[in-house]
């Protein structure tokens, strides 16, 4: 039953933007695959702004609906990932440190830090403080896809050159200093999964948290990181209903580790699972 504590929620609704209205504006970017004069001239001002240290805004009206279940990009926020999936995350967390299913909680993909803040303000408020939090991301963005190595991300868009994706390492220990949440137990790996998870040195996982969106990233996370779970651990899966890549890559790891454990919804995209191996 997730405790419904007033810090706690407080930083949810920080954190996703949901107290600021103007979070719904969205940064516009140009867009290199449009070829029409309309997109050539928009490509050729955001260019040029962007030169010249101006970035222009959408101003899209607020919808706390969308950002309820994660379903827009917010401006100013410090996570995407909306409040029912913080949710999720808290009442995780909750539950292993009551079951005391040992080891670290790891985030694949954190953007700019919001959700992993989350995580450790929860590991802070259920006395768990002396677990490892992991935060892993290539910290300049979303690689570009790769369809020669894997075929499933043939169709997936190319997000490499976002601005708006990108988050420095730096950026981030900022934001979780910004809320008082840095200490020794914040660990983070920079690089692309591919590269730093074979070797990462976590020992056991409680909480695994996939947000990379690609077949690519999450077939990295998966393969790198599921034999390290703790039996009755949470392997929770952001982009499952969002990302079809994202949704392959799970289905055939599931199958070919014959996982059979039940995927429960958590929001309308995101999904997780409890491990019941060993
Ligand atoms: C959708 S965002 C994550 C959102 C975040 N969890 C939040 O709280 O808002 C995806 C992140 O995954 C990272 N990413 C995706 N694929 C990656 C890969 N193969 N290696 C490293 N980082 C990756 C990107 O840099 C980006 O920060």
């Amino acid at each position: 039953m997730l405790q419904r504590d007033p810090y706690l929620e407080l930083l949810k609704k920080t954190l996703t933007g949901y107290v600021f209205p103007e979070s719904a504006w969205a940064l516009m970017e140009p867009r290199d695959g449009e070829r029409s004069p309309k997109a050539a001239l928009r490509n050729r001002v955001l260019r040029l702004a962007g030169r010249n240290g101006i970035r222009l805004m959408k101003a899209n009206r607020f919808d706390p609906e969308k950002r309820e279940y994660g379903e827009d990009w917010p401006s100013i926020a410090y996570t995407m990932v909306g409040l029912k999936r913080l949710d999720n995350v808290q009442d995780a967390i909750r539950q292993v440190v009551e079951e005391k299913i040992p080891g670290d909680i790891v985030e694949c993909g954190v953007w700019r830090g919001g959700c992993a803040i989350f995580a450790k303000a929860a590991l802070r408020y259920y006395g768990a403080n002396d677990r490892i939090l992991w935060a892993a991301d290539s910290f300049q963005g979303m690689p570009k896809p790769n369809p020669d190595k894997y075929s499933a991300d043939t169709s997936a868009p190319d997000l490499s050159n976002s601005e708006y994706l990108e988050a420095s390492l730096e950026a981030v220990r900022a934001n979780f200093q910004r809320f008082d949440l840095l200490d020794e137990n914040v660990r983070f790996l920079k690089g692309w999964f591919g590269q730093t998870l074979p070797t990462a040195p976590i020992d056991r996982i409680a909480v695994l948290r996939a947000d990379g969106d690609l077949y690519e990233s999450t077939i990295d996370i998966l393969i790198n990181l599921y034999d390290r779970m703790s039996p009755r651990g949470f392997v929770i899966i952001d982009d499952y209903h969002s990302w079809p890549e994202c949704k392959r890559a799970v289905d055939e790891f599931r199958g070919s580790r014959d996982i059979t454990a039940p995927l429960e919804p958590i929001d309308r995209m995101a999904v997780f699972w409890r491990v019941s191996h060993r």
